[in-house]
C-alpha cells in the first residue's frame, strides 16, 4: 500500500492536488519509484503521440532517474513506447564531451538511447562539450562566451522544435513566451540537496530569466553534504553547464520531479511544505502554468513529509 500523506500542504495521494496541478505520489523504494518513472514516460508519450502526433520529452541529468531509463530497453516499455514519434532534449548538460562520464547525454545513450529506435535524427543534445573549452582556446573567446553561444545554438534548436503558433495556426519559430498552449510534452527533474534542479542553482541569475529557453551557467562547486549525497553527480559542478530555464519547464504540459534517498528529504520537507522566501530555491519555481506537476519520491525522500501512515 503506498503511504498516504496527511500534511495539509501534501496530498494524501496522486488525485489531491498540492498547489492546483501538481500531485506527489511516494513509492516504497528506489526500484518501484524507477518503474513508476518509466510508466509515466511511456504513458505521457502515448498520450502526446495520440492527440499530436508525436512527443517532446526533455531528460533529468544526475543519477536518479537511470534505473528508469534502463527500464525502457526492457519489455513492457520498449515495446510499448512509442519511440518513431519521439524527440528528446535535454533538461541541462555540462560542458564536457559525450563520451565524458559527468556527460548527461552519455548517460542518457548509455542507459537507453543507444538501445532504443528512436530515430537519430529525433534525439536532441545539448552539446558544448569541448566547444565551451575549444572554443575558449581556438576562438579567443572565454568558456563563459562559449557556453552561451552554445546555449543560444540549443534555444534555436528548440525554438524550431517547438514552433510558436499564431491565432492563425501559422507557424513561426518561437519567439518570447506566449503563454498559450504547452511547450515539452513532458520535463523530468532531478532534485539537488540545496534545492537546484536541472542546472537552476540557488542565486543563479537565471532564476530570474524571463524570455530565454536556454542558459548558460558556472555551476558553483559542491559542498562536502551534496558530495556525499550526490556523487558523481555531485562532481559535475565547478564547470560550465546549459540548462532549461524556468519559463520553458513552466510551459511544459507535465513536469515530473524523481527523487529518492534520505539525503534529499529534508530538502523535500521544505520545498513541498516550507514557506516560499523572498528567494525562492530553484526547485520552487518550477509551477507549470497549465500542466501538471507531479513529485515522484519513494519513503525515504518523502520520510520528513507530514506522514499518516494508514492501511500498512
Ligand atoms: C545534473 C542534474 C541535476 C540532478 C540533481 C540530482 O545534471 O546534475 O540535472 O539537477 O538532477 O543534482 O542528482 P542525483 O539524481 O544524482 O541525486
Amino acid at each position: 500500500m503506498e503511504r498516504f500523506l496527511s500534511c495539509p500542504a501534501v496530498p494524501r495521494e496522486e488525485g489531491a492536488p498540492r498547489f492546483p496541478g501538481s500531485f506527489v505520489t511516494v513509492h516504497p523504494d528506489a526500484d518501484t519509484l524507477a518503474l513508476a518513472t518509466a510508466a509515466l514516460m511511456v504513458r505521457e508519450a502515448r498520450r502526446a503521440v495520440k492527440a499530436r502526433g508525436r512527443c517532446t520529452m526533455a531528460l533529468a541529468g544526475g543519477s536518479t532517474p537511470r534505473n528508469a531509463y534502463r527500464l525502457l530497453t526492457q519489455s513492457p516499455f520498449l515495446d510499448l513506447m512509442p519511440w518513431a514519434d519521439m524527440h528528446v532534449i535535454w533538461g541541462d548538460e555540462r560542458c564536457v564531451d559525450p563520451g565524458d562520464p559527468l556527460s548527461n547525454e552519455g548517460m542518457a545513450r548509455d542507459d537507453f538511447l543507444d538501445h532504443v529506435p528512436i530515430p537519430p535524427a529525433q534525439v536532441h543534445p545539448m552539446r558544448c562539450e569541448g566547444q565551451a573549452t575549444e572554443r575558449g582556446r581556438a576562438g579567443d573567446v572565454s568558456p563563459e562566451e562559449a557556453a552561451w553561444r552554445s546555449a543560444e545554438e540549443y534555444e534555436g534548436t528548440l525554438r524550431t522544435l517547438f514552433p510558436r503558433r499564431d491565432i492563425g495556426g501559422a507557424t513561426a519559430p518561437g519567439h518570447g513566451l506566449d503563454l498559450k498552449g504547452a511547450t515539452c510534452d513532458l520535463v523530468l527533474l532531478g532534485l539537488g540537496v540545496d534545492g537546484h534542479t536541472a542546472s537552476l542553482f540557488p542565486g543563479s541569475e537565471l532564476l530570474g530569466e524571463n524570455d530565454r529557453w536556454v542558459g548558460a551557467v558556472f555551476a558553483p562547486g559542491a559542498s562536502e553534504g551534496e558530495v556525499r549525497a550526490e556523487g558523481l553527480t555531485a562532481a559535475g559542478r565547478d564547470l560550465w553547464r546549459l540548462t532549461l530555464t524556468v519559463p520553458f519547464i513552466n510551459r511544459a504540459r507535465s513536469v515530473v520531479f524523481v527523487v529518492s534517498g534520505r539525503s534529499k528529504a529534508p530538502m523535500v520537507k521544505q520545498i513541498l511544505e516550507g514557506p516560499i522566501s523572498a528567494a525562492p530555491l530553484p526547485a520552487q519555481l518550477i509551477r507549470p502554468l497549465s500542466g501538471v506537476l507531479r513529485w515522484y519520491l519513494d519513503d525515504d525522500s518523502a520520510s520528513l513529509l507530514g506522514m499518516n501512515q494508514a492501511g500498512w
